[in-house]
């Protein structure tokens, strides 16, 4: 079951000692980077090896193959994020109905000289899930990093954000690294390691469940621990969606002009591309709710009427009218539940700071 982890409904969080190994995927971490190889800005024509490219195509056709063969059906989150789901999710964030961002915006305006002054000048900052670098561009502007570095499963995407990155500052050290952060980020080998800061804003930690977002903060303490640097400074700046009115928490999942419908379809049309499948989104609907129980948004695709899916290599799903295709949960931690998380991923520090409504919080945590 290791494919299905991001839908894996299970509250019980594993302690620190609890087995690592099959959660992220069952196939060996490094093949994962092995695609982004020739995506480094200092190579960006260079041809990625064959073989690696093979593997690695491999690896996305079983974990798709097998998501879609399970029962309730899944696709990972990651795979929304083609060049058009890159741009459906800009588009969302501008949305009346989606308050994270702005919200999020607005914590990081008002607070900004004590944030800077809790994560310090002059930095490495490292953002994960970079996708436009719009959040980095503001928080650059304040901190003055020595090194900027996105991280992003969208390569493409990353490559024009990370360009406009260095015109907008020629003297920062700014660097894109194409990568699945849910397989392990390899960073530049040549990258400071002490006075990193980790950037994960967005509470996209809450878009994996509570055993794999901790394993996520475990990696992320190592990241800013140095690898292992004594005295490494590190710290972690991360977005986090507080529980709310359910109106108002499905509103921004479900919005009136129907953009995370279309973002959410798009995934469809992208696992097509992906590994040949015959899916007809025009068959499929957005369905988005809150779960109280689980404290989350659940999006899932509803087939619209019974249909059959099938792919190369003879694989074949059939669907009921009415059944689900689940794709993403956006979990909502209270602080005290988050900052408990936090501290099992080992940052035993942490301050926050909240909008007047107390919607979402930014917080900075250390080890
Ligand atoms: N992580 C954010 C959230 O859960 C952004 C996001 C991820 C999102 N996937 C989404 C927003 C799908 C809307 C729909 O809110």
């Amino acid at each position: 079951m290791a494919q299905a982890f991001l839908h894996n409904p299970s509250p019980l969080l594993p302690t620190r000692s609890a087995p690592r190994q099959a959660a992220w995927n069952a196939k060996p971490p490094h093949l994962a980077f092995e695609a982004f190889e020739g995506l480094a800005p200092e190579a960006e024509s260079a041809a990625v090896p064959v073989a690696a490219q093979a593997l690695a195509e491999q690896s996305v056709f079983d974990e798709i193959t097998q998501g879609l063969l399970q029962q309730p059906a899944t696709i990972s989150p990651k795979f929304f994020y083609d060049q058009l789901g890159s741009e459906l999710f800009e588009s969302i964030t501008r949305l009346p109905e989606y308050y994270p961002t702005r919200t999020e915006h607005a914590v990081m305006q008002q607070h900004a000289a004590e944030i800077a002054a809790a994560v310090g000048q002059g930095r490495t900052l490292i953002e994960l899930g970079a996708g436009n670098c719009e959040k980095a561009r503001a928080l650059c502007r304040t901190l003055a990093p020595a090194c900027f570095v996105g991280v992003d499963i969208s390569a493409d995407f990353l490559q024009g954000a990370v360009a406009r990155m260095r015109e907008e500052f020629p003297h920062m050290d700014v660097r894109a690294v194409g990568a699945d952060m849910t397989r392990g980020v390899t960073l530049p080998a040549d990258l400071p390691r002490t006075g990193r800061l980790v950037f994960y804003p967005g509470s996209s930690i809450g878009n994996f469940d509570p055993p794999h977002a901790l394993m996520l903060l475990e990696q992320m303490r190592e990241l800013v621990d140095g690898e292992g640097e004594p005295g490494a400074d590190g710290g972690l700046l991360i977005g986090i969606d507080l529980p709310k009115e359910v109106e108002v928490l499905e509103a921004a999942y479900d919005d009136a002009a129907g953009v995370t419908a279309a973002f959410n379809l798009n995934v469809l049309t992208h696992v097509n591309r992906l590994i040949g499948s015959s899916f007809d989104p025009a068959q499929w609907r957005h369905l988005a709710f809150f779960n109280t129980l689980q404290s989350r948004i659940e999006m899932h695709l509803q087939a619209m009427s019974p249909l059959q899916v099938r792919w190369p290599g003879g694989g074949v799903r059939d669907f009921a009218a009415g059944e689900c295709i689940h794709t993403e949960n956006s979990y909502k931690y209270t602080l005290p539940a988050f900052t408990d998380l936090l501290a099992r991923a080992g940052f035993s520090r942490a301050r926050a700071w909240t909008d007047p409504r107390g919607w979402f919080a930014v917080v900075h945590a250390q080890p």
